[in-house]
């Protein structure tokens, strides 16, 4: 009889007891080896992370797959010794897509339905109706269109918003207007007056979200940016939205976090923040989507969501 497989969980930052229980109720015969209690590292099979430790897999010689809690793994290769030769399977579960498009909905409706200028009114206690606008009349652009950027398209345009996406290859989304390219970029940008950031964190994409980039936008536009913290040159941020380029913007993500205490973002008044935590990873959806993923592998079918490691997501 083949052995229990070995799971080793490497993951910071998350809720460790409620993730094990999870992992346990979705496969009772899975052998857990939580870092760093790793006993024999020859033994491990499969690996669960999270901003792990760099250098962990060293001398893990029988492993078969490596899989990124979450749906972007920039933070998981951060760690130049993970071994390129091992497939590295990301997130995707409904329940965090359906969180994403919650998130972003909730935004893009903030923005729509001027609540920043409502507040504003109401600490100073001024009873002022403003004018209101059509969804049609406002164009939502998203950068990416994936698993997160295609599902948020979707509710956006079923509210009626005029939706734009942008994105590596060509797409044909029902009710988007799709662009792909630097020009593309532009042209979208140019006809966007609320834009999501959904990208995976890459060399391409790295910064996109700066000065240049962001004066293509019309005069008042709004940010939303919900994907990695750096896709924001964030010493641009704060002139754009002096010289009123952006009329606001939603940070859920930053370069360095947790948010320093000193960092200007904090107090600006047309600054948003939230501490990443637009769409979280559930160990009640997730675990089970592991488990059956390390379940298909060892029935010898593919791996589901396998990163491709060339484009880096
Ligand atoms: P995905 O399914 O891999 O989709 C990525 C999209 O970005 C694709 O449409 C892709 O284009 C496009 N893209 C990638 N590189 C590009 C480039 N150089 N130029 C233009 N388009 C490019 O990823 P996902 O599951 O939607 O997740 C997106 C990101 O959201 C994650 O990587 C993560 O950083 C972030 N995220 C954040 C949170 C949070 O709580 N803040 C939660 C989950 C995820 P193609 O379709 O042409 O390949
Ligand atoms: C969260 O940031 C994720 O990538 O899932």
């Amino acid at each position: 009889m083949s052995r229990a497989p070995v799971l080793l969980f490497a993951c910071q930052g998350v809720d460790q007891a409620a993730w094990l229980a999870a992992l346990h109720r979705a496969d009772p015969g899975l052998d857990i080896r939580v870092w760093p209690s790793v006993g024999d590292p020859a033994e491990i099979d499969y690996a669960l992370l999270w901003k792990q430790p760099p250098g962990l897999l060293d001398g893990m010689v029988g492993l078969k797959a490596i899989f990124s809690m979450g749906a972007g793994v920039d933070n998981v290769l951060l760690d130049a010794s993970l071994p390129a030769h091992i497939p590295l399977v990301r997130m995707v579960d409904p329940s965090l897509v359906a969180g994403m498009v919650e998130f972003v909905v909730m935004q893009v409706l903030h923005y729509h339905r001027s609540m920043p200028a409502y507040r504003a009114q109401q600490e100073v206690l001024h009873w002022q109706m403003l004018p209101q606008s059509l969804a049609s009349e406002r164009r939502v652009g998203l950068l990416g269109l994936g698993e997160l950027g295609a599902a948020s398209a979707r509710a956006l345009s079923g509210f009626g918003f005029d939706v734009l996406g942008w994105s590596r290859g060509p797409k044909t989304l029902p009710g988007v207007r799709c662009f792909q390219g630097a020009d593309g970029l532009r042209d979208m940008l140019a006809q966007t007056d609320i834009l999501v950031c959904l990208l995976p964190l890459t060399p391409d994409t790295r910064g996109i979200l700066n000065r240049e980039t962001l004066s293509h936008l019309p005069h008042g536009a709004y940010l939303i940016n919900a994907a990695r913290g750096a896709h924001l040159v964030e010493a641009d941020l704060l002139p754009l939205l002096e010289e009123g380029r952006l009329a606001a913007a939603t940070l859920d993500v930053f370069a360095v976090e947790p948010l320093p205490a000193d960092h200007p973002f904090w107090t600006h008044p047309f600054i948003t923040i939230l501490p990443h935590a637009a769409a979280q990873t559930l160990p009640q959806t997730a675990a089970p989507i592991i488990t059956a993923n390390i379940a298909r592998h060892r029935a010898g079918q593919g791996l589901a969501h396998v990163v491709d490691r060339g484009r880096g997501y």
